[in-house]
């Protein structure tokens, strides 16, 4: 058997480290510089959270958890944000978070992994960063593919565009196309056996269930909105000054129902707030719960964000949850992985002796 070892870097609260680690690649350690997604990452995945900074961190300390493997793998997925932000493919090189592909370029040169695998939003593609990205892979001796893929057709029940690279000294790799689900998973069947909650509860038997409250004007809005319509649906006294204008057209994406059978739309840092896109309950007066975005983000129901020692922040949650990497996403990168490696099987044994 071929034993993998894998960090993650920018690891968050651990959504691709839980995704590869259920495709079966051993994922050893995760380093991030928020604090606040250590319990998350570790008591989920059984594997180290190291708090730190990526760009700093000394990459001898990190090689020492590729230790008693074949294999060594390095994934991450840098913060989207100066990306998704990119308009008309003009960079924003001033965000402090622009260069951190870069730091992640400097990690695989120093460290030497075998595979490594990025996920970010399609827009870096345009990006002079991921041009010198790919080019600084292939003059390491690298075999790159990437693809833009949308997370629905891997099973995750959320629309969400992402690039996904994959590199490999040992030849040409690329997303497998078993990975892909024939079948969408829809918003019902992610969260529709969840208890029932009012705006502003939480379930009694599970603390992430739970939603924020709306205003009387919020309730009035949401009790008038249509899944899938929009607040053109509502009586024109509900509507905020601005969107009276004619220019509120552009709005249209906010306060929202999603539909039971559709795919979610794709959840942000602050899907639990009513206004900020298309994420009122399909039929429940309120915004999603924290557990309905992580099951929408195709984390296993069991997962535990909350550590039972800390006052929690629903704010950091949304945040984390919405910045994860979808674990099925995850999954599909590991079975491509692994589909590589049973291919190249010989040489990695060859090695190995
Ligand atoms: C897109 S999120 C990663 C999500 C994560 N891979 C997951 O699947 O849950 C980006 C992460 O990068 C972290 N980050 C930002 N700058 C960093 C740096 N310089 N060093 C380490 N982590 C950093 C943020 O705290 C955030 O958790």
């Amino acid at each position: 058997m071929i034993k993998t070892r894998c960090i993650d870097l920018f690891c968050g609260v651990g959504g691709l480290t839980c995704g590869l680690r259920q495709g079966g690649i051993q994922v050893r350690a995760g380093i991030d510089l928020d604090p606040s997604c250590s319990y998350a990452y570790e008591v989920n995945n059984r594997a180290k959270f190291i708090l730190g900074d990526v760009k700093s961190y000394p990459s001898e300390k990190l090689m020492r958890y590729w230790k008693g493997g074949d294999v060594k793998i390095l994934v991450g997925c840098a913060p989207c944000q100066p990306f998704s932000r990119m308009k008309k493919n003009k960079e924003n090189t001033s965000d402090s978070k622009w260069g951190l592909l870069y730091s992640f370029l400097g990690k695989v040169k120093e460290m030497n992994p075998d595979i490594v695998s990025m996920e970010n939003v399609p827009e870096i593609k345009n990006a002079r960063v991921f041009e010198d990205f790919l080019s600084g892979l292939i003059g390491q001796g690298y075999h790159v593919s990437y693809s833009i893929v949308d997370a629905a057709d891997y099973g995750v029940p959320e629309r969400r565009s992402r690039l996904i690279l994959l590199a490999s000294k040992y030849g040409d790799i690329n997303l497998s196309k078993d990975a892909l689900s024939n079948y969408r998973t829809t918003v019902r069947e992610a969260i529709g056996n969840l208890p029932e909650l009012a705006a502003g509860e939480t379930s009694d038997i599970d603390p992430l269930h739970s939603c924020r409250r709306l205003s009387q004007i919020n309730l009035r809005r949401i009790r008038n909105s249509i899944p899938g319509g929009t607040w053109n649906d509502w009586p024109a006294e509900l509507l905020p000054e601005c969107y009276r204008k004619k220019t509120g057209s552009t709005y249209s994406a906010v306060y929202g129902r999603m539909k039971w059978d559709d795919v979610a739309p794709t959840l942000t840092t602050q899907f639990d707030v009513y206004g900020t896109g298309r994420y009122g309950h399909p039929c429940q007066d309120r915004a999603l719960s924290l557990r309905e975005g992580a099951l929408l983000q195709s984390f296993p129901p069991s997962y535990v964000f909350i550590d039972p020692h800390v006052p929690f922040s629903r704010k950091d949650i949304a945040r984390q949850i919405g910045n994860a990497v979808p674990p099925a996403l995850g999954y599909a990168i590991a079975l491509s992985i692994k589909e590589h490696l049973a291919h190249h099987k010989a040489d990695i044994v060859a090695t190995r002796c």
